[in-house]
């Protein structure tokens, strides 16, 4: 079906989110500019099983696609032959939930002849940084930290990501989530971690940190040792200390390699996001790092550190511009 010819600025982007365990919905006009963000998070039906349950995922995302995109179009004001292209998270994640954002956003493409474009969930998260930083613009050195993904990766221009190093076993947000789950924390414990860690003294124990090839992480370890302190501490353990310790061997691994990959590669522009990256301490420690080596720091504003779907609508705009060959 040949589609509607598009001009490249006032373009408007409806984009989809169904990755993982939020239902998201976005309208972002050129890339940058968020007209409208709706994130539902299924948080509420997955707490009972500690982790989000694949099969309830996907359903849940047909139940509330429908509603949540009607809410974007409200509280944005416009009508459905304002937007201009549809974009879609089509990779990594949860096939059965990828599959209800794609077959969503496919319907709506082909009933208004508009052109998909496909996004990476990864360069998604990538592109949370344009949102929040108006004037950053590629190369630059980011690391991603989520619940499934740590890597570090050069952002060599808008479309092209080179991944340095990542992780070979658990993701950073992923121990945050299996640790604070041992301590009868609600999921996903990442989130609760900050205000009890930050009530704690952060070398009170004493955690491994593998050193592998290069810019690799390995999180099984300290995993397994805070979990084994759980279990052999029992009364004795003083749950502030041990999560204070624990977060600072995360945050402070994460630097050693992010910093060592920005020295080695000559980057003086530094990034983090991702669902972990709205943690307190990566922030505040990441952003004195940088202050000390005259690095320049950027982080995406908290609402867009998560899951969502204007940074999917971001991406989605560069990858167009790439395809009509609008941006080297
Ligand atoms: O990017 P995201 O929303 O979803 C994935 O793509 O995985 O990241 C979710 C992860 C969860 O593991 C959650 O515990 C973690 O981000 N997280 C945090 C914080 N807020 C969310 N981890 C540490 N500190 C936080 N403040
Ligand atoms: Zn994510």
């Amino acid at each position: 079906m040949k589609q509607k010819s598009l001009r490249t600025s006032n373009l408007n982007i409806l984009a989809f989110e169904t990755s993982c365990d939020d239902t998201a919905v976005a309208i972002v006009k050129n890339g940058r500019e968020v007209l409208s963000s709706s994130v539902f998070s299924q948080i509420k039906t997955h707490i009972e099983y500690g982790g989000v349950v694949p099969e309830i995922a996907a359903r849940s995302h047909l139940n509330n696609i429908f509603q949540v995109t009607k809410q974007t179009f409200e509280s944005s004001n416009l009508k459905l032959e304002d937007i201009n292209l549809v974009a879609v998270t089509c990779e990594p994640g949860l096939l059965s939930s990828l599959l209800v954002g794609i077959n969503f956003a496919e319907g709506f493409a082909l009933s208004r002849d508009l052109e998909l474009i496909p996004v990476n969930h990864l360069k998604g998260h990538v592109a949370s940084l344009y949102i929040s930083n108006k004037n950053l613009e590629p190369p630059f050195l980011c690391l991603i930290v989520s619940g499934g993904h740590t890597q570090i990766v050069e952002v060599k221009n808008y479309v092209n990501i080179k991944i340095l190093g990542q992780t070979r076993d658990d993701a950073a947000g992923e121990i945050f989530d299996k640790v604070t789950r041992k301590l009868g924390l609600d999921y996903p414990g990442g989130t609760h971690i900050d205000e009890i860690a930050d009530n704690g003294i952060d070398n009170f124990y004493k955690f491994p940190r593998p050193k592998l090839q290069k810019y690799d992480f390995s999180f099984s370890g300290i995993k397994t040792h805070t979990l084994n302190l759980i279990n052999n501490l029992k009364s004795e353990l003083i749950i502030e200390n041990l999560l204070a310790s624990f977060r600072k061997s995360v945050v402070d691994y994460l630097i050693f390699n992010l910093t060592k990959a920005a020295q080695d590669l000559n980057y003086r522009k530094i990034a983090i996001s991702g669902g972990v990256s709205a943690n307190k301490l990566l922030r505040e420690t990441l952003e004195l790092e940088c202050k000390k080596r005259n690095w320049e720091y950027f982080k995406p504003e908290l609402k867009y550190s998560g899951d969502n779907a204007a940074m999917i609508g971001s991406q989605a705009y560069y990858e167009y511009l790439n395809k009509i060959k609008k941006v080297k």
